[in-house]
């Protein structure tokens, strides 16, 4: 796996053990994710201080909101030179073109990539909310949707991401979380594939959190992630 396919999930609250992670890791992995939870704990000084280092951001705000908000939003966060930021395809495709427009305008080596159903819900979650649809219906009808806002990269589960890139081509950029390496524990993600698998299918970039921060030896489960 070349390097830059591999982005860890920096899902902690305190500024100094994440920014000890960048640095322990940063010889093998290029891109960190930053996500809600250090986010709303340490700011956007905090997205400067990983940049200091050389590292790339990708900084998962997950965006859901009217077209104008979503896009002045964008506009702010580009500003931090992150290269992958998210956005709920669930705000429709006007709020999507608006933060592509913000995105091309303000920082176009950014790639912005559209959440489709999270993966923490299931056919009945989606039944409750008043959709039709089964997750795979509802995230293909989303990532089509989507790429006609102009999107180019969705984050997707491993199990969808064959489907996805089927559809929407090899030039879209398609991030799956949900990876565990062969005999690492699932924790409480229930559709997962291991690396291999994930690149296989399709897969451009891997997200990955516990199985390295909660390893033993965590140069070691990098080493043989990225061996795999
Ligand atoms: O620890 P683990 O490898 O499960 O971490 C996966 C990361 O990917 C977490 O930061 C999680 O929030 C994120 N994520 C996910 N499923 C999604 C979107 C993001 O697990 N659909």
């Amino acid at each position: 796996m070349n390097p830059d396919q591999l982005i860890l999930a920096l899902d902690v609250s305190d500024a100094n053990e994440a920014l000890a992670w960048v640095r322990r890791c940063h010889d093998k992995i290029a891109c960190f994710k930053i996500g809600l939870q250090l986010f709303t704990a340490q700011g956007p000084d905090f997205v400067r201080e990983v940049r200091k280092t050389g590292a790339k951001v990708f900084l998962d705000l997950k965006l859901h909101d009217i077209p104008n908000t979503v896009a002045k939003a964008v506009e702010s966060v580009c500003r931090l030179d992150i290269q992958f930021l998210t956005i709920h395809t669930l705000g429709g495709h006007d709020m999507m073109e608006a933060a592509v427009r913000a995105v091309s305008l303000s920082a176009p080596q950014t790639t912005l990539l559209g959440i489709t159903v999270l993966t923490s819900h299931n056919n009945d979650d989606l039944d409750d909310l008043g959709f039709d649809h089964t997750t795979t219906g509802q995230s293909l009808l989303l990532a089509k949707l989507a790429k006609s806002a102009g999107l180019r990269g969705l984050v997707c589960s491993p199990q969808e991401v064959a489907l996805l890139r089927k559809e929407l081509g090899a030039d879209f950029t398609l991030v799956t979380p949900g990876v565990r390496p062969v005999g690492a524990a699932v924790n409480d993600q229930s559709r997962v594939a291991t690396p291999a698998e994930a690149l296989a299918n399709g897969s451009s970039h891997l997200v990955i959190g516990r199985p390295i921060l909660h390893a033993p030896d965590p140069e070691a489960a990098l080493e043989s992630i990225l061996r795999e």
